[in-house]
Formats: structure tokens, C-alpha cells, sequence
């Protein structure tokens, strides 16, 4: 044994370092929760410096409570109420805290054994949320690292089950299947399809309404065109909600549409699932409860830390079906919920359900009604004040917690113009860093894009925003 490996390991150390850093932490959720405006959400350093920084850094001796300093302070600050950006979640303290716990006891979960506290509790938080989505009492599914990978683990899935042949194991080649996908699928569902092998024609891209949701009343022509060019559609993927716009497909009609060709239903829930725990929004997940397979990502709208995504089958027998494979020294042929890798596209994977678990056995389901109402209705009253702003314009009222408005200034129609204006004020206000927002463009035209991600975030603190924009440009 080193000294060093000893010293690597020494638990006085641990406990001084970690006592100094929660206080960090405590400090850190303090100043962005009482004096936001002390904070820049986003100290700008182009891309080289920052690289540069870090270099210098790791030849200095600076130490570890310092480091833990500079990094916070270097970094993104999504606790802060004007964090209004990318849709992920200033997580909750205590969710953090059992990410520390998990990343410490470093449970693996490809099977039982290698996890068996965070399999069970895996199994126990998706069975919480499928109730809330509706899903039928059989429905089952898993933990992964992030929608990206939910995704395709469902389209895999799919693929298994609507294909008429062993494709796991005789390959794609030569036939031509495809999913219907709406324009404003997330990428990362195009990239599955890709990946699947299934090309370009494996996508058929269905029309969208004025709000960017799959026009239902087109269905049948696409499914039929397709049919007619040979191809075979296994399924269709729908959005609550969209990324751009945050907008709800109408999941019951698809769901008709889907079960009446028999064709597998994927829902995309990353982002909008949460609106199964209120009363007032649950109306816009209708039909949910109709999909094959359902997407959500908890690092969105339940205030974890990224990646905790849900993959939810409502047969069990598809989650198993999805990938056909032999590993004799690991895998089980068995169908048994404890042992994660049958499942998952991850072998060794972190302990995901702790997060979820420990604010759910906390604070119970009421946490996430609050959190998914304040944020919806804050992006109502953001809509409002936009619309009574001089020179502001609505891309329309919001579904969600995802608001979308561009900047006029007075005397300008030409959209090139406008969308050059509506870039620069992105720009600008990223690297003034005040607030964080982003940039979508939506039928040609550059928006810029909210999402109310933190339930902290007062209609004041737009309004300094717009104040902001009207005096930057
Ligand atoms: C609708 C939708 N699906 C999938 C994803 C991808 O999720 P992740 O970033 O967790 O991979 C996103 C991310 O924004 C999304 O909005």
C-alpha cells in the first residue's frame, strides 16, 4: 500500500472536504435564492480561456476547497431565478445529496446484487409515476441515463415487436421499415432511427398544425403514401411536449390512429409527463395512457440531477424483448425486474432511483403538483406581460413552462432583419450573462426561448428581462 493511495482514502479528509463543500453548496443556493442579482447566471469565457484556465489550474497548487470554489463560480448557475434556458432542473438539495450518497456506495445494478437497494427502489419509482400517467397496472420499465438514450432503448423495443422477422439478429438490411415522426421530434429521435440502421427512409415525417403538433387529420395520407412506396411503418412517435415550443400532440386521437393500424405508440414525455401530477394540466397528457412505450426525463420537470430517465413499456414482455442478447457470465434469460443490464442500454449504471426515491419518500407527490403549477402558470403570466410589452411579439400562448417571443423594434418588417436582430439580443444577453435564455427558430423565423425551469423565478424578474432586451437593442 502507498501513502498515497492512503491518503487518497482518508476519512478525516473526506469528512473536512465534505463539510466544507456542503457548506459551499448551502452559501452558493443562499446567494442565487435571495440575492440573485449578485450573481451572473453565466460567467462568459469564450470556449480557449477558459480551456487555458484550467490548464494553468491543474499544474497549481491550489486546494481542494478552493477548487471546489472555482468551479462554482466558473460555472452555470441554474439555481438562479434568471436561469430561464436549456430545460434542466435546479436540482433539489436533497436529491443531490443522494447522488453523492449513490456516486459514493457506487452500487452498479447490471444485476441484482450489484444494486439491490436502488433496483428495488427503481422498480417502486416507476411504478409511482406510471399510476400517475395513467399506464395500465402491468406496465413496467427502467431507469436510463437521459431521453436520448430512452429513446432509442423504446424504438429498439418497437422495432422488436412490429417487425415480422428476428431482427435483433438478421439485421435491417433490406427492408424497409419506418417510423412516423412530427417535424418537431426532438433530434435525438431522428439520431435513434439512424442508429437503428433504418435510414433515411426509416423516417417518415408527419405534418404539424400552427402550434407545431402532429396535424391528425394527415395521418392516414402519410401512412397510406408510405404503405403505397413499399415501406413498412412499425410506429409512430408523438410529443408532450415539443422541445421548440412546448406544445402537446393530441396523444388520444394518435393513440387511435396507432392501435387501429396496429402500429407501435411512442410517446415523448421528456419534458411534459410532469403535468400527470396536477389536477389542472393532466388534461394535456390525454391518451397517454394508450402508448406502447413512454419517455420522461425526471432531470427535466422533477427537480433531480441529470440524467434520470424513465423508459415505461406497457407490456413488461417488450422491455424485455428489446435487446436479445446473450451474455452467459451476466445476463439472465429470466424475465426478473431485479437485474437492470436485460433491460438497459447501460451495463454498470449509477444509482438513478435515489434521486426520485428520496424526494418522493420526503416530500411526497405534493412537491411535484407544486413545482409543475408554478411553472406553468408563471410562463401563463409571462405570456401576458409579453403581449402587453411595446415591441414584444407572442409566438403563442404557452402549453407549458416553454414561452417563445421575439423582439420589433418599431419601423422593421423585413424578417431577415428581425431574425438578425432577434440573434444579436441572444448574443448579447449570453455574454452579459445577467440571464440565460435561448434561441429556437420556428417557420423560419428566430424566437427567443424561455423555459421557466426554476419555481423561484418571479414575473419580476422577466420583466428586467424585457426591460433588459429593449435596452440592449
Ligand atoms: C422532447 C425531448 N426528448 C428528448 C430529449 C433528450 O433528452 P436528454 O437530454 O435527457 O438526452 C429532450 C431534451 O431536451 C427533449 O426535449
Amino acid at each position: 500500500m502507498t501513502e498515497l493511495l492512503n491518503n487518497a482514502y482518508n476519512t478525516e479528509s473526506f469528512r473536512e472536504s465534505g463539510h466544507k463543500l456542503v457548506n459551499l453548496l448551502a452559501d452558493y443556493l443562499d446567494e442565487a435564492l435571495t440575492s440573485p442579482e449578485n450573481q451572473k447566471v453565466l460567467p462568459w469565457l469564450i470556449p480557449e480561456k477558459q480551456l487555458d484556465k484550467w490548464r494553468k489550474h491543474l499544474k497549481s497548487e491550489i486546494s481542494i476547497e478552493d477548487t471546489f470554489k472555482e468551479i462554482i463560480e466558473n460555472s452555470i448557475h441554474i439555481h438562479n431565478p434568471k436561469y430561464i434556458g436549456h430545460q434542466v432542473s435546479a436540482p433539489l438539495p436533497l436529491s443531490a445529496l443522494a447522488d453523492l450518497l449513490g456516486n459514493f456506495l457506487n452500487n452498479g445494478q447490471a444485476i441484482y446484487e450489484m444494486g439491490p437497494v436502488s433496483q428495488a427502489m427503481e422498480r417502486i419509482v416507476i411504478e409511482w409515476i406510471s399510476a400517475k400517467l395513467n399506464l395500465s397496472e402491468k406496465a413496467e420499465g427502467i431507469l436510463t441515463s437521459g431521453g436520448t438514450i430512452g429513446n432509442l432503448t423504446a424504438l429498439l423495443a418497437a422495432r422488436q415487436a412490429k417487425s415480422d422477422f428476428d431482427i435483433w439478429n438478421s439485421g435491417v438490411l433490406n427492408h424497409k421499415l419506418a417510423f412516423m415522426v412530427s417535424e418537431h421530434s426532438h433530434y435525438s429521435v431522428e439520431r435513434a432511427v439512424k442508429i437503428m440502421g433504418l435510414g433515411e427512409i426509416g423516417l417518415i415525417k408527419v405534418k404539424v398544425d400552427e402550434k407545431f403538433r402532429i396535424d391528425v387529420s394527415n395521418l392516414e395520407n402519410s401512412f397510406n403514401e408510405a404503405n403505397e412506396n413499399g415501406t413498412k411503418i412499425i410506429g409512430l412517435i408523438a410529443n408532450a411536449c415539443t422541445t421548440a415550443a412546448g406544445t402537446y400532440d393530441f396523444l388520444d386521437e394518435i393513440g387511435d390512429f396507432c392501435n387501429s393500424h396496429k402500429i407501435w405508440f411512442h410517446v415523448d414525455a421528456a419534458h411534459g409527463a410532469a403535468a400527470s401530477l396536477s389536477e389542472k394540466y393532466k388534461y394535456l397528457l390525454k391518451g397517454i395512457e394508450k402508448a406502447d412505450s413512454v419517455v420522461l426525463d425526471f432531470h427535466k420537470m422533477f427537480m433531480v440531477p441529470a440524467l434520470t430517465t424513465a423508459v415505461i413499456f406497457k407490456n413488461p414482455e417488450h422491455s424485455y424483448q428489446t435487446f436479445a442478447q446473450k451474455a452467459e457470465y451476466l445476463l439472465n434469460k429470466e424475465h426478473s425486474w431485479f437485474n437492470g443490464a436485460n433491460r438497459t442500454m447501460e451495463c454498470t449504471k449509477i444509482m438513478l432511483s435515489l434521486r426520485v426515491y428520496m424526494a418522493l419518500h420526503a416530500y411526497g407527490d405534493k412537491l411535484f403538483t407544486d413545482f409543475v403549477e408554478t411553472t406553468y402558470k408563471r410562463a401563463e403570466e409571462f405570456a401576458e406581460l409579453i403581449k402587453e410589452t411595446k415591441n414584444f411579439e407572442l409566438l403563442f400562448e404557452p402549453q407549458s413552462n416553454i414561452v417563445c417571443f421575439r423582439y420589433i423594434p418599431e419601423g422593421i418588417n423585413s424578417e431577415e432583419k428581425l431574425n438578425a436582430i432577434n440573434a444579436e439580443i441572444r448574443k448579447k444577453l449570453t455574454e452579459d450573462g445577467t440571464f440565460y435564455i435561448v434561441q429556437t427558430k420556428l417557420n423560419n423565423k428566430i424566437y427567443l426561448r424561455t423555459t421557466i425551469m426554476n419555481p423561484f423565478t418571479k414575473i419580476s424578474d422577466l420583466k428586467k428581462l424585457l426591460g433588459l432586451i429593449t435596452i440592449m437593442s
